[in-house]
């Protein structure tokens, strides 16, 4: 821990010092919104959840499909999404469905609202909770991301937040947590078992000197490092005291730069569209890995991946392009994909903490054909991130050769390869300059 801090430094000052400016006043930690409807995991020791990447829902049936084979183009659009989207749940039947952002292409949107409202029916109507946060698209019209967001929270049966109660300081709109609680009549029923992350990682960059992708800024990483502090000291408290912190995964839509530093040649699914990162490393990868709760992360933006590979500890994953008028690539399916945590048995014959995040995907073929089951975490037994299964033939013509993880990204990421030391150096480059900004902001 020492040694990790000292590496660090730069990021830490910056992180104290953000933190003693933003939060001096009390920062409520999820664990006191009481009105929120509990997840919780269920009696047969599981929690499954939906992830829903890039729907891009315009006007409905009036909104033709992109990238599908020339004989599908006639009859094809936004409601071939609400279909897949219904076949889905059914399919499946989640206790969670998550949206990761681009969830409108509010650009072709006639009226923000509606689409928003069209796009989420499916998940509305079904009665299962959902969330949502923000990608780049979504504010493209009368709705800016705060109205975007504000107009989500209205929806029924949503969990989504516009930001955490009293965080007004908080970059972005769309940063909240939720936390799934241990089996009820367990020891671990008023525990967070599985805590989940959802953050805003912008659209465009705001500073002059840099172009591209938004990032997640220092106010976030605060806010996560403070929430996933108090989540550990809860769980690693009595009743149930854990040794280690409860798994948590994170939700968010731009990939951060360090998807492009995945084991090329040790990873389960595809990279056909390169990295579309940020052009520079706001360190949230690095914060995450030092709070050491998070096991995987599931980013959209790039329709064209749906890999999960580890680095440095993390599983980073993409949800596979889902909608229809987003870009795509004829003859390769849109996809879903699905997280499944489950419980420890315990000696008692009741459900104790976590004891493995699997997860795959599902085409929008005529099966709805399973691909790329593979387990994410486990505790002690399983060996984690081997596939699972076959992994099957019906990925489609273009699955990619291991070895091109690296290969030409579409947006120059600030690091590619694996050279640890030149990512940290320019994360520590960059961090360094934002805090300087925070210092100069707030002084
Ligand atoms: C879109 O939906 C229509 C109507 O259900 C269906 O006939 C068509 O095959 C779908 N297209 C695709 C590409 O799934
Ligand atoms: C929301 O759900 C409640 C309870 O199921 C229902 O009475 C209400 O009509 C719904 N509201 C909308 C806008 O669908
Ligand atoms: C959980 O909280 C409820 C309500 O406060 C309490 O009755 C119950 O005993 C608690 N369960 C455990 C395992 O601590
Ligand atoms: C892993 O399992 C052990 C034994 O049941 C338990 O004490 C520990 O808390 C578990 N770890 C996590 C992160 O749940
Ligand atoms: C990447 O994965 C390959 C195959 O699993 C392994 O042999 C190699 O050592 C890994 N490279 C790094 C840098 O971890
Ligand atoms: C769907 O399943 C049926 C029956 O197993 C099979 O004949 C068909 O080829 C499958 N379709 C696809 C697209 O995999
Ligand atoms: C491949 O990566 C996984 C983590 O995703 C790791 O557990 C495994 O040891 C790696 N395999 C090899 C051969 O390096």
């Amino acid at each position: 821990m020492e040694e990790k801090k000292k590496t660090l430094g730069v990021q830490g000052l910056l992180a104290t010092t953000a933190v003693a400016v933003l939060w001096l006043s009390s920062l409520a930690v999820s664990t006191e919104q009481t009105n929120q409807k509990e997840l919780r995991f269920g009696v047969k020791g599981e929690f499954k959840i939906l992830q829903v990447a890039d729907m891009h829902y315009a006007d409905g049936k009036t909104t033709p499909c992109k990238d599908v084979l020339p004989s599908q183009m006639a009859g094809c659009s936004d409601l071939n999404t609400t279909a897949f989207l219904n076949r889905m749940i059914l399919a499946e039947k989640p206790d969670l469905i998550v949206f990761t952002g681009d969830n409108i292409y509010a650009h072709d949107a006639t009226d923000a609202a509606s689409s928003l409202d069209a796009a989420f029916a499916p998940a509305i109507s079904s009665g299962i909770p959902w969330a949502a946060v923000l990608g780049n698209h979504d504010q493209e019209s009368a709705l800016s991301r705060e109205g975007v967001m504000k107009h989500i929270v209205t929806l029924n049966n949503t969990l989504s937040q516009v930001n955490p109660p009293g965080a007004d300081a908080l970059d972005g709109f769309g940063n909240y947590n939720l936390e799934v609680h241990g089996f009820e009549g367990s020891g671990f029923e008023n525990k967070s078992v599985l805590n989940l992350y959802f953050l805003d990682s912008g659209d465009y960059s705001t500073v002059h000197a840099i172009s591209g992708y938004g990032w997640i800024k220092p106010s976030q990483q605060v806010w996560f490092e403070r929430t996933s502090v108090e989540l550990q000291r809860a769980y690693m408290s009595e009743p149930e005291a854990q040794e280690a912190p409860a798994p948590g995964l994170v939700y968010f839509h731009i990939p951060v730069p360090e998807y492009a530093s995945v084991n090329s040649s040790n990873y389960t699914g595809v990279n056909q569209d390169g990295i579309s990162s940020p052009r520079v490393n706001s360190g949230f990868f690095t914060t995450m890995v030092e709070a050491g709760d998070v096991k995987a992360v599931f980013t959209g933006h790039d329709h064209l991946n749906d890999f999960c590979g580890e680095y440095t500890g993390i599983q980073l994953c993409y949800g596979g392009g889902f909608g229809y008028h987003a870009y795509g690539k004829a003859g390769w399916s849109r996809r879903a994909r699905v997280v499944v945590a489950t419980l420890q048995k315990t000696d008692e014959g009741s459900w104790g903490p976590l004891m493995s995040i699997k997860t795959w995907k599902r085409l929008d073929d005529e099966n709805l054909t399973t691909i790329d089951v593979q387990v994410l975490w486990s505790n002690g037994t399983t060996e984690v991130g081997s596939p699972v299964g076959a992994p099957t033939a019906s990925e489609g013509p273009s699955g990619m050769t291991p070895g091109s993880l690296l290969s030409p990204a579409v947006s120059p990421a600030p690091m590619t390869g694996n050279t640890g030391d030149c990512a940290s150096r320019s994360t520590l480059l960059l961090v360094a300059g934002l805090g300087a900004t925070i210092l100069r902001a707030f002084f």
